[in-house]
């Protein structure tokens, strides 16, 4: 008599992970088979990034009747979600360590890869004794199939300018980021596979330009727009601009000040000048400075800086605020209701407000409850609260991780909606 049981039904077990390499932003299925009828199993997911930082989320179900579990219709029972969500495992990646935002910094290089494993048992963090019963890696590619990736380093110009394949011309778009400084480049990319060619702009805390943003000069801005515009596979006679926290600040300037600019998204952020003022030629806008002094800290430890912006219906706001009833292209205003950074929906209505008093009509508004301060592109998993080159605590974006995903996923599509309506078409890509 053997006191071994060999588990037979479950050394069968099949994982399947399809497509087996997609681009960030497009779905992934996963299915497990071979299972014990109404076996209780784990579905973890693993992803390192660039920086060798872990990022990990589990899910638990049980198997049906025929031992099989398929994410597009099994409810997880508990782990980082619960409920019917397909994507669930992808968008509920945490970091191992607090406060780590997941974000691809190398768009061009090697694909973020997602080892997901099948334990036959709940598994919170596995260790070398849980022995997946299968385990697949699917790659995350930010980069489609012959979009290209130009180093821009021209006059005072940094960025980076991303082509779809073929001779264009593609209609032209500008992104820009917040007060965190530097180049990102995983926006721009992700909406140049859709046939747009992108300029992803850095303003500040990137190879010469200054280390903090002190004013917001518009000229470089303006001569970005006019080397954009000057290059052969860019289609004119305007461009769009998208811009999240501070970038959305600054694409409602460009939008309100630049011929070139004739449509522009502004998702969270300030509708007035904060913390530094605009200058353009003989334009000069004062800052409403940060009140630094209203910051709240929370019992984790973090900050939260949701009244440091002021109010953009305080009186001083007015001479802070840009005029944005002089821009005659549409704006779209996409806020999170869950913005921990700042009232962005506020600022947004505010906006859209004083540009109906001035007759400005072509002004919309994306709403979104339970969306944090990092809207970005579907596959970015939402991030809480991370640490941030200006501030010695990490600082709350808010957010609760399901209607972030479903946000980040809608307000995606409608923004490419709105590029392409106020630009026109775009080609197709051929990932
Ligand atoms: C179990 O789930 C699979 C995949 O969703 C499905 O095809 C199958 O019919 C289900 N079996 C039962 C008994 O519900
Ligand atoms: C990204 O990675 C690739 C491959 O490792 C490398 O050739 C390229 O220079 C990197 N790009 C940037 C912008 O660092």
């Amino acid at each position: 008599m053997s006191l071994i049981h060999f588990p037979q039904v479950a050394a069968m077990a099949c994982l399947t992970v399809t497509p087996k390499s997609s681009l960030a932003d497009s779905p992934v299925w996963i299915r497990a088979s071979g299972l014990d009828p109404s076996q209780v199993v784990t579905l973890h997911a693993l992803l390192t990034d660039d920086m060798g930082e872990k990022f990990q989320s589990r899910a638990h179900f049980r198997a049906n009747l025929s031992g099989e579990v398929d994410v597009k219709q099994a409810a997880a029972l508990g782990g980082d979600y619960v409920g019917v969500w397909p994507m669930g495992l992808f968008s509920s990646l945490k970091p191992e360590k607090k406060f780590r935002r997941l974000m691809k910094r190398n768009v061009t290089g090697s694909p973020f890869r997602v080892q997901v494993s099948l334990f036959g048992s709940v598994v919170l963090v596995p260790s070398p004794n849980n022995v997946p019963l299968a385990t697949c890696t699917v790659e995350r590619w930010y980069a489609a199939h012959g979009v290209e990736r130009v180093q821009v380093r021209e006059g005072k110009v940094r960025g980076a300018l991303f082509l779809p394949p073929g001779p264009g011309p593609f209609p032209g778009v500008i992104d820009l980021f917040g007060g965190s400084g530097g180049l990102i480049e995983f926006r721009a990319i992700l909406l140049a596979n859709k046939g747009f060619a992108v300029l992803a702009l850095a303003f500040f805390g990137y190879d010469d330009l200054p280390q903090s943003l002190e004013e917001v000069d518009l000229e470089y801005f303006e001569e970005a727009s006019i080397l954009l515009l000057k290059h052969p596979k860019v289609r004119g006679p305007g461009l769009g601009v998208v811009g999240l926290s501070k970038g959305s600040e600054i694409a409602l300037a460009m939008i309100t000040f630049l011929d070139q600019i004739v449509a522009a998204v502004c998702i969270n952020g300030a509708t007035g000048m904060r913390g530094a003022s605009l200058r353009f030629r003989d334009i000069y806008i004062p800052a409403i400075p940060y009140a630094v002094e209203k910051v709240l800290i929370t019992e984790m430890g973090t900050m939260s800086s949701y009244h440091v912006m002021e109010d953009p219906l305080d009186e001083r706001h007015h001479s802070s605020a840009i005029p944005l009833e002089k821009a005659q292209g549409p704006v779209l205003f996409v806020v999170s209701e869950s913005d921990q950074s700042l009232n962005s929906k506020l600022f947004a209505e505010a906006a859209i407000a004083r540009a109906k008093q001035h007759g400005k009509r072509n002004c919309a508004l994306l709403s979104y409850p339970g969306a944090g301060h990092l809207l970005e592109p579907p596959g970015s998993p939402l991030c809480y609260c991370s640490s941030f080159r200006s501030t010695l605590l990490p600082n709350q974006w808010g957010g609760e991780v399901e209607l972030h995903a479903k946000a980040q996923e809608h307000s995606w599509k409608e923004i490419q909606k709105f590029l392409e309506l106020h630009l026109g078409p775009v080609g197709k890509s051929n990932f």
